[in-house]
């Protein structure tokens, strides 16, 4: 089953194109997408072909095989150039994910230009992923803060008892105002980037034109931070790579911000939906501080990424029971692959598969960077810690099985995470100054500086664009 990179494909093996596909976004897709893998698995084995609106896809279902692709990459290739269909141009032109696979940025680069743009990530989110650094502090005490910011707002709004939903009340708003803590963006641009993020994620009338906007903002921002250096990841890839451009630069940050707020949240949801379904070995694990080992499970459980973006044959290649050619596209899928690792782990005597094994992060060379990972690992860690630390009570007010999950080509994520909540005794108020006490202790370390007044005004200024967007045009905005 292994690639055998330097054999040709025998003529009569089918060609993506001769074989019939179903199309893979289907409404029991929608529902239960590990039906869906395991009904394709019978069906084809391995890897099956799929269509993906309208464009025939090699997916990749099994464990082994995903790995085989995700490591081999001088075998599949991330440049859309090696894609023959586009080549001989025979995408329609308005498919909608051509648009996003022709941002040329790190994630569909090879060989030495790739290597060189992650040194770029290396160096600029370095400062970030530890917290015992200055910058890894202060991005900690702002997630604690902003959480503490959006329970004091849903207190002041509904009470401190009723019902909220995680994802659009607290996830989505949290990892919008860190983004622009991280990425360095000031209020007036903030703002504006945020509504458009929100339209752009949501997919939709005017998904298409936010797009475009969020790209500009972005390159606005790359251009008003080369030239107003700050404490950022911005400024940080100006200074780890100054011959970047500003598109570049603004691709870059575009793609980050994507992971950063829709990846990011949905790993965020899907924690919090592990520890609130009820599974008792998770709970035990959040009560034993390991939160981590929370994350490992969800992750394995729910993917965020959960089929992973498109590689390209460089030539022909057998794998699981077809003939792949040179050009071909597939993409990975993490999500079937833990079901068959999972499969394989309950199959084995006295055996368990370690968590860890997850695919969540990606694996081979453009696995998601190591400090990105102890970033978004922060980050989820902190949301999630914040939700049981100031809540008394959290309950599902749907059955897990009855939530709506959006599950889209690549990402696959909650619509909503409604629950019946209470508030603990010392939960946060608006404009409580005893708050700050509370986030210099969750933030864990020696005593620092609280955060600045100009900080704390440009959480203010998003929560105030954001408010119709979390309750509604009731409370106006
Ligand atoms: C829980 C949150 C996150 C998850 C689950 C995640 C997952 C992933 C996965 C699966 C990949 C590989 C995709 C592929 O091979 O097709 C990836 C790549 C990447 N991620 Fe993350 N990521 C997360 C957060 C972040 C954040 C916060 C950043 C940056 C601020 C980031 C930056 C990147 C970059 C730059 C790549 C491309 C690496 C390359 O192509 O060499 N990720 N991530």
């Amino acid at each position: 089953m292994n690639p055998q990179p330097f054999a040709a494909a025998p003529a009569d093996a089918p060609s993506l194109e001769s074989l019939r596909v179903e199309p893979l976004l289907t409404s029991a897709f929608d529902t239960d997408p590990a039906g869906v893998y395991a009904q394709l698995r019978r069906m084809y084995g391995p890897v099956a072909p799929v269509g993906l609106m309208g464009v025939p896809v090699w997916l990749v279902l099994d464990y082994r095989e995903v790995l085989d692709v995700l490591r081999q990459e001088s075998v599949w290739r991330r440049d859309i150039r090696y894609w023959r269909a586009r080549a001989e141009g025979r995408l329609p032109q308005d498919w909608p994910l051509l648009a996003g696979y022709e941002v040329r940025q790190t994630m569909f680069m090879d060989d030495e230009e790739h290597l060189a743009a992650r040194q770029t990530y290396h160096s600029a989110l370095g400062p970030f992923q530890d917290a015992r650094t200055p910058q890894g502090w202060e991005l900690r005490s702002a997630v604690v803060s902003y959480a503490d910011e959006l329970v004091a707002m849903l207190a002041a709004e509904s009470g401190t008892a009723g019902f909220m939903d995680l994802a659009a009340q607290y996830t989505r708003p949290l990892l919008l105002m860190v983004t622009t803590r991280l990425f360095g963006f000031p209020v007036e641009l903030g703002d504006e980037m945020v509504i458009d993020m929100w339209r752009m994620l949501d997919g939709g009338p005017d998904a298409g034109p936010a797009t475009g906007r969020a790209l500009a903002a972005m390159t606005r921002l790359a251009a008003h931070r080369r030239a107003v250096p700050g404490d950022d990841l911005t400024s940080y890839m100006l200074l780890a790579d100054p011959s970047l451009s500003d598109e570049q630069l603004g691709r870059e940050l575009f793609m980050n911000a994507v992971y950063l707020n829709d990846i990011t949240g949905n790993m965020v949801c899907n924690t919090l939906l592990e520890v609130l379904r009820g599974n008792a070995t998770v709970r035990r694990s959040l009560s034993a501080g390991q939160i981590g080992e929370t994350i490992n499970r969800a992750a394995l459980a729910n993917s965020p990424v959960a089929n992973m973006c498109f590689r390209f044959a460089a030539r022909d290649v057998r794998l699981g029971n077809f003939w792949i050619r040179a050009g071909d596209v597939v993409s990975p899928s993490a999500a079937a692959a833990h079901q068959d690792l999972m499969a394989i782990g309950s199959s084995l005597v006295d055996s368990t598969v370690s968590t860890r094994a997850h695919l969540g992060w990606g694996a081979g060379p453009h696995q998601c960077p190591t400090a990105a990972r102890e970033l978004a690992g922060t980050v989820v860690a902190t949301a999630v810690g914040r939700v049981f630390d100031h809540f008394t009570k959290v309950e599902l007010t749907l059955p897990a099985d009855q939530l709506p999950w959006r599950s889209g080509p690549v990402v696959r994520g909650l619509r909503l995470l409604p629950v019946r909540y209470e508030l603990g005794p010392g939960h946060p108020t608006t404009g409580d100054p005893a708050r700050l006490g509370s986030v210099r202790a969750a933030a864990n370390g020696a005593p620092r500086p609280d955060p600045s007044h100009a900080s704390r005004r440009h959480a203010r200024g998003l929560l105030q664009a954001l408010r119709h967007l979390m309750w509604g045009t009731r409370k106006g905005g």
